[in-house]
């Protein structure tokens, strides 16, 4: 039995469809019966628990033998992993854990802000606890540019403080089946996988490429740190994410985020879906 977790957001929602579409036997986590109502098309089983109620966990765990641990990047995020972290530890202390990082958790030094940080805790922790597990740091998930949705509609305008840094923008979908390879193969414990897009690419050719997409001018604007985190927290975002994605995207400038990998290809047997194709399947949301 794999426990995924985050089975309503990005990478854990993609996950469970795979899983469950190839007959794997999968247990869904949420944290409630309410969000458990998103997955009732799902062939699965739903546990409902939070990782700060290590019984629920406990509950969840029962039988299971491996584990996708994944929190939202926020304030805290490193508390309530290695929480969920301890309880695995205590109940299924042979479990595999295959865990949701970011792309640079394994470099030396402080690069990449906040997340960065809580994310390298949590490895730490991992490492550390014995229990046999593998780090997935994808880069960049294409799906972040669907924030961008209502600027590209209004103003045709792609605004991001991202300098002409090279990011390799990967689809949670791809993230995601790379973590159905990990969790249903072996060999692959104590590995760190950077899971990336096929290519590195500047956001003025992101705009240039959403621009044939929808067939009109679409223009990237180098965004002053202060007025996208305006934007950011007026989008709803925390004031913490707000500035660890200007961090992130500080760390861009320099050249994090433009390494590419092939790890989708290794797992999977076919190519990381290019940025065109997630744009294009997309249009709808830009026009
Ligand atoms: N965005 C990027 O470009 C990017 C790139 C690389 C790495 N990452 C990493 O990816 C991770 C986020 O992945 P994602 O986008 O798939 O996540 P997401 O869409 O934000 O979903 C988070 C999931 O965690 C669940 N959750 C929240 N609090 C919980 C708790 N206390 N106990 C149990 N479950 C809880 C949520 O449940 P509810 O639905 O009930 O809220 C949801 O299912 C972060 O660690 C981030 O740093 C992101």
């Amino acid at each position: 039995m794999i426990l995924v977790t985050g089975a309503t957001g990005n990478v854990g929602g993609a996950l469970l469809g795979q899983l469950c579409s190839s007959g794997v036997p999968v247990r869904a986590l949420v944290r409630s019966s309410e969000r458990g109502d998103i997955l009732r098309g799902y062939d699965c089983e739903i546990a409902v628990g939070a990782y700060e109620d290590p019984a629920s966990l406990h509950t969840a765990l029962h039988d299971v033998e491996r584990v996708f641990l994944v929190a939202p990047a926020g304030e805290g995020m490193a508390d309530l992993e290695i929480a969920a972290l301890q309880a695995i530890r205590a109940g299924r202390p042979d479990a595999r854990v295959v865990l949701l990082a970011a792309e640079g958790v394994d470099a030396p030094g402080e690069r990449g802000g906040r997340v960065l940080a809580e994310h390298r805790r949590v490895v730490r922790h991992l490492r550390d606890s014995g229990l046999p597990g593998t780090v997935l740091a994808p880069g960049s998930f294409m799906q972040n540019l669907l924030r961008q949705a209502g600027s590209v509609q209004e103003h045709d305008v792609l605004a991001l403080p991202a300098g002409t840094a090279a990011v390799n923008h990967v689809d949670v979908r791809d993230v995601a089946a790379v973590a159905a390879h990990v969790l249903t193969s072996d060999g692959h414990d104590g590995a760190t996988y950077t899971v990336t897009g096929p290519e590195a690419l500047t956001y003025e050719q992101v705009a240039a490429s959403l621009a044939e997409v929808l067939g009109r001018e679409v223009r990237y604007v180098d965004a002053p740190p202060q007025d996208a985190r305006a934007a950011l927290v007026g989008g709803g975002l925390s004031p913490w994410l707000a500035d660890a994605l200007l961090e992130l995207h500080e760390a861009y400038r320099s050249g994090h985020g433009a390494t590419v990998t092939d790890e989708v290809e290794k797992a999977t047997g076919r190519p990381a879906r290019p940025l065109r194709q997630f744009l294009t399947e997309h249009a709808a949301a830009f026009r």
